[in-house]
């Protein structure tokens, strides 16, 4: 190395002793420790923390790394009572607040949840930050100001890890205003409040978080979080990196007989006339098959994802909308105005919203999933939609959202979708997957007029020409002549079936979505359900050739995933008969004669 040479510029690695690893038991505590470590809520016993044993427990906190080694974490050690009683109120009025935002199955699944221990324990735990400490030279923070605050965390983190080695349980409480919280502290302007953490011993500690124990969320599994290189390429150390829509594809698994079986038996041993409950009990059956379990789980809670993204064939003038609306549509979602926020909030599902592809650059809002693709798919008359790699992208961003949402706790799917010009690309789609003409298949979308009717009809009969896409193929068909809403749709649906979930469709962009799901991993078909029956031509051959009986027939014609959540209540009660009706055997009520 020359003298000019700057510290960080490393010389060739040359392999040398290496550090010791601990020994086995010590390493094995340590993992243990991590592995062990609970979020406690419940179960907190009265005895006091000796002061040697908090003392312990902070010094592992404040031996936490830090930005710049700038330290910037304070302890706030509480005990008095009749300050603990103020700050649980201040607690709990945010806690009422959020309850009141969720939707019904989620609210009533939070009631039976304790948030915080506040009183329970007898000592609390402020750990603070002050992101000016140090100066304004502190080496990192320089950079990325946050880093502060992560600093704190970890100082949480090694408070956590110590108290569970000291058999003390440690419950983070979040819901505060943090300025509010901060004033019944006293803590000075510049000093943030960053964790309110509640300890005590307890008498054990769960084996799992508790909100996975309530099915309030689950772990994701490791591999989901691991990339190697750049992010979207998944794989575990050691392993080579395999694309989503491969693990997917290869996760999707035939229903499972003996569930079926299972549950035909029981629906005939249900204290009703064997049959009467007519399509409900075939929906009962197929969700104890996908699920793989009878009785099914309850299809609560459910959200509903609607995908939105534009369309270049807009420009062939194939509605009287403009391409606008899109992006107004998806502000209206976000502010719980469209037609599917009042369905889903009568259903009590969520609705979230993902930008798949819109034209226009969307703000941030709580609800929105930015994941754009691409500004709206190219017009497909001149060319290709979008890149068979784009198309593969708004697959993943299907798979990612119904991970993402089944992570989060929710047992059933429902397909939305918003994209002003999507009936063209559906009656292309479902042409390609089900071999029918395009006038057979091109319906009026919004409601248009014969002229334009017959403008669509020769606009997918040109491109369908002019790409000629292949069914076996059905990427470069989505890439050919899809919307990018339409592709995210087919990797949500398959994303839901690895996960043996169901997913309930909407109209006829979800079917168009659904025949192409379908020809990626066939299986997949066993668990959708198709919500309802779409005025639109399109929608009766797609339903046709996936086999599906729909289960509303009302005429509706909108999309957003409306139908899917009004037909929500049906696949839930339909799970419901089936755990919760009483057996012939079981209630004593005589069956009728063979
Ligand atoms: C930043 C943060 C804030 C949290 N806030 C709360 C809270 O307000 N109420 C609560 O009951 N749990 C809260 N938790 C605990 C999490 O729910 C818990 O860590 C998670 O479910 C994982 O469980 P585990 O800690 O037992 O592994 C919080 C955790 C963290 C890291």
């Amino acid at each position: 190395m020359t003298t000019s040479a700057r510290a960080d510029e490393g010389a060739t690695p040359i392999s040398g002793p290496r550090a010791a690893p601990y020994p086995a038991d010590q390493l094995a505590a340590v993992y243990r420790v991590i592995e062990e470590r609970r979020d406690v809520r419940r179960g907190f016993l009265p005895d006091p923390v000796p002061a040697e044993v908090l003392t312990r427990v902070l010094a592992a906190a404040h031996h936490a790394p830090s930005v710049g080694f700038s330290q910037p974490w304070d302890f706030i050690v509480i005990t008095e009572r009749e300050r603990r009683e103020r700050i649980a109120a201040l607690a709990r009025n945010r806690r009422d607040e959020y309850a009141a935002s969720l939707p019904a199955a989620r609210a009533r699944a939070f009631d039976q949840l304790k948030i915080e221990s506040i009183l329970d324990t007898p000592v609390n735990i402020v750990v603070t930050c002050d992101r000016t400490r140090g100066g304004r030279h502190t080496l990192g923070r320089h950079t990325q100001p946050q880093t502060a605050a992560y600093s704190s965390v970890l100082a949480v983190a090694g408070l956590w890890h110590a108290a569970r080695a000291e058999g003390l349980g440690v419950g983070w409480v979040s819901f505060f205003d943090e300025r509010e919280l901060a004033a019944e502290l006293g803590l000075p302007g510049h000093i943030e409040v960053v964790a309110y953490l509640c300890v005590g011993y307890v008498s054990e500690f769960a084996p799992e978080p508790e909100l996975s124990l309530s099915g309030w969320a689950l772990r994701r599994p490791l591999a989901w979080a691991v990339h190697a290189e750049e992010y979207g390429a998944r794989g575990l150390p050691g392993r080579p990196p395999m694309s989503l829509l491969d693990e997917v594809r290869a996760a999707v698994e035939p229903l499972d007989a003996a569930a079926m079986t299972a549950a035909r038996e029981r629906q005939d041993r249900l204290t009703k006339p064997r049959g009467s409950l007519g399509a409900l009990e075939t929906v009962s059956v197929q969700l104890a098959g996908l699920a793989g379990a009878c009785p099914p789980p309850p299809a609560e809670p459910a959200a509903v994802a609607v995908f939105a993204a534009d369309h270049g064939v807009h420009a062939q003038q194939v509605t009287p909308w403009p391409q606008e609306v899109t992006a107004q549509m998806v502000a209206n979602f976000l502010a719980g105005g469209a037609v599917v926020n009042a369905i889903a909030a009568q259903a009590g599902a969520e609705v979230c919203v993902v930008d798949v592809g819109v034209a226009a650059d969307l703000p941030q809002a709580p609800g929105l999933l930015p994941r754009k693709v691409r500004p709206g798919t190219a017009d497909m008359t001149a060319g290709p939609a979008m890149t068979r790699a784009e198309a593969e992208r708004a697959v993943e961003v299907g798979i990612e959202t119904a991970r993402d949402l089944v992570a989060a706790g929710n047992r059933c799917l429902l397909t939305g979708d918003m994209g002003i010009a999507n009936t063209t690309a559906s009656a292309a789609l479902i042409s390609v997957f089900t071999g029918a003409e395009p006038r057979d298949v091109t319906g009026r979308g919004t409601g248009i007029d014969d002229e334009t009717w017959e403008r669509k009809v020769g606009v997918v009969s040109r491109a369908l020409a002019t790409h000629r896409p292949d069914p076996g193929d059905p990427l470069g068909a989505l890439a050919a002549v899809g919307g990018l809403e339409h592709a995210a749709l087919a990797g949500f649906m398959l994303g839901g079936a690895a996960l043996r979930v169901p997913l309930i469709l909407d109209g006829v962009i979800a079917c168009a979505a659904a025949l192409a799901a379908v020809a990626l991993a066939p299986d997949a078909a066993g668990y959708l359900v198709a919500g309802h029956r779409s005025t639109e031509p399109g929608a009766h051959r797609a339903l046709a050739a996936l086999g599906l009986r729909p289960l509303i027939d009302l005429d509706l014609r909108l999309g957003e995933g409306s139908g899917a959540a009004l037909a929500l209540p049906i696949v839930q009660s339909a799970a419901r008969v089936l755990a919760d009706v009483a057996t012939f055997d079981g209630a004593g009520v005589s069956s009728a004669k063979e």
